[in-house]
């Protein structure tokens, strides 16, 4: 979607896979879907060092709004969880360096059965979300049809545009039609959309973010050219901080969406995460290689019998980025291979930092075997960077063709 925004991934924090549709303030306050909520995430993404490396959004999910709209039909936040109103939270959020994002739903009801959009309230409602000051949308699409959802979401980015106010738009549209062509037309929704879940819900479990992994690299050479500035593939959120996944899976689900150039919308309790999980979220090259100006979507180009596969992802000037993964369960695995044989050009000499442990090789040749170590669900992940370049580089600009021929760009 051409309107200036998301030029990179966005990044920031988005309430839903921590902390669902839970309503029961009373039960609950500290983790009931308030205001106080929001204003407590707020407050850590702009103390705990968050907002400088990038992570900006703060998102409100489903079951923020009262179950009724109001008398001349605007949406309006349940009255006891959000007493002070989403403007004061925008002002907030803004006075903080921080954006604010909002949820609504393209159809009769949201998925958690609050009122939804319907084709007749679109433009009142993109009204009421810039009259409040929001930066982002979320639009779901539960409780409509392909047609309606055709119709609407392409309106809802002209609302938002008709505005004024700029709103990064994000469509649940591709997930409700199955995520592929025929039934999805990228080049629209590339049109119409900053970015688009195109598949199933995450959970807080390494099958899940294992299932989405195996969606996306199947479906690659239709969704890899989909992505660029502007324009995002989602796989939906980073669970880093929560009960599902070991230290070495957070570690890979942190790499491997940043090869996929996924948005990094953290849905974590910031208030207690763990140093670990911290770490992994605020590492600054894989938020460097995440945010790379080019946009260029990653690709799985390696399936190893041994259970091991191999990710690349072109970036600016040249530099490239190598997820190596292993899907073992037994033991740390020796990885052996070469540049050439990841298609790299002949004759160029890297230098490489490995993107956990800071660790800089150099002088590494096209030709030259080396090893990893991967440990079991983890990843070895690699930034490199030419120090010299083959005499006829050849030349492979913005997004690739689908198959075979996905090889680093030098530009
Ligand atoms: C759908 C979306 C989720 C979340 C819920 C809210 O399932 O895909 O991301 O927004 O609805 O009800």
């Amino acid at each position: 979607l051409r309107n200036g925004l998301a030029l990179t991934p966005p990044m920031g924090w988005l309430a839903w896979e921590r902390f669902r549709c839970n309503v029961d303030c009373r039960a609950d306050p500290r983790n009931c879907i308030s205001e106080t909520l929001f204003f407590e995430m707020a407050d850590r993404l702009a103390e705990d060092g968050w907002r400088e490396l990038g992570y900006e959004y703060i998102n409100i999910d489903d079951c923020w709004s009262a179950k009724q709209r109001d008398g001349a039909g605007r949406l309006v936040p349940d009255p006891e969880r959000f007493p002070r109103g989403i403007k004061a939270l925008a002002d907030y959020v803004h006075a903080r360096g921080l954006k604010l994002g909002i949820y609504g739903d393209l159809g009769t009801l949201t998925c958690g059965g609050y009122p939804g959009t319907t084709l007749d309230r679109v433009e009142q409602d993109a009204q009421t979300f810039a009259e409040w000051g929001v930066d982002m949308l979320k639009l779901d699409g539960c409780y409509s049809s392909g047609e309606e959802q055709a119709q609407g979401y392409p309106e809802m980015a002209r609302a938002l545009n008709a505005t004024g106010r700029p709103i990064v738009y994000s469509c649940s549209w591709p997930a409700y039609q199955g995520g592929l062509p025929p039934k999805v037309n990228y080049t629209i929704l590339a049109n119409v959309c900053n970015l688009w879940r195109n598949y199933d819900d995450i959970q807080d479990s390494w099958d899940s973010v294992l299932s989405i992994l195996d969606w996306f690299s199947t479906n690659q050479d239709v969704l890899q050219p989909a992505a660029g500035p502007g324009h995002w593939n989602d796989p939906d959120m980073l669970i880093i901080g929560n009960f599902g996944l070991s230290y070495e899976q957070s570690r890979s689900q942190m790499a491997l969406w940043t090869v996929m150039a996924a948005p990094l919308l953290m849905s974590t309790d910031l208030r207690t995460i763990s140093p670990s999980a911290k770490e992994i979220l605020q590492n600054r090259l894989m938020i460097q290689i995440n945010q790379d100006p080019l946009g260029i979507q990653g690709r799985r180009i390696v399936k190893e019998k041994s259970h091991i596969e191999v990710f690349l992802r072109p970036l600016s000037q040249a530099a490239s980025a190598l997820v190596f993964f292993s899907r073992r369960t037994d033991m740390p695995f020796l990885y052996t291979t070469s540049l050439a044989k990841l298609h790299f050009p002949q004759d160029a000499v890297y230098e490489v930092q490995d993107v956990y442990n800071g660790k800089i090789m150099s002088g590494l040749k096209t030709g030259d075997n080396f090893s990893v170590v991967i440990n079991p669900s983890g990843v070895v992940m690699w930034y490199l960077y030419p120090t010299a370049l083959p005499a006829q580089p050849w030349h492979v600009v913005g997004q690739q063709a689908p198959g075979k021929g996905f090889r680093p760009v030098l530009l």
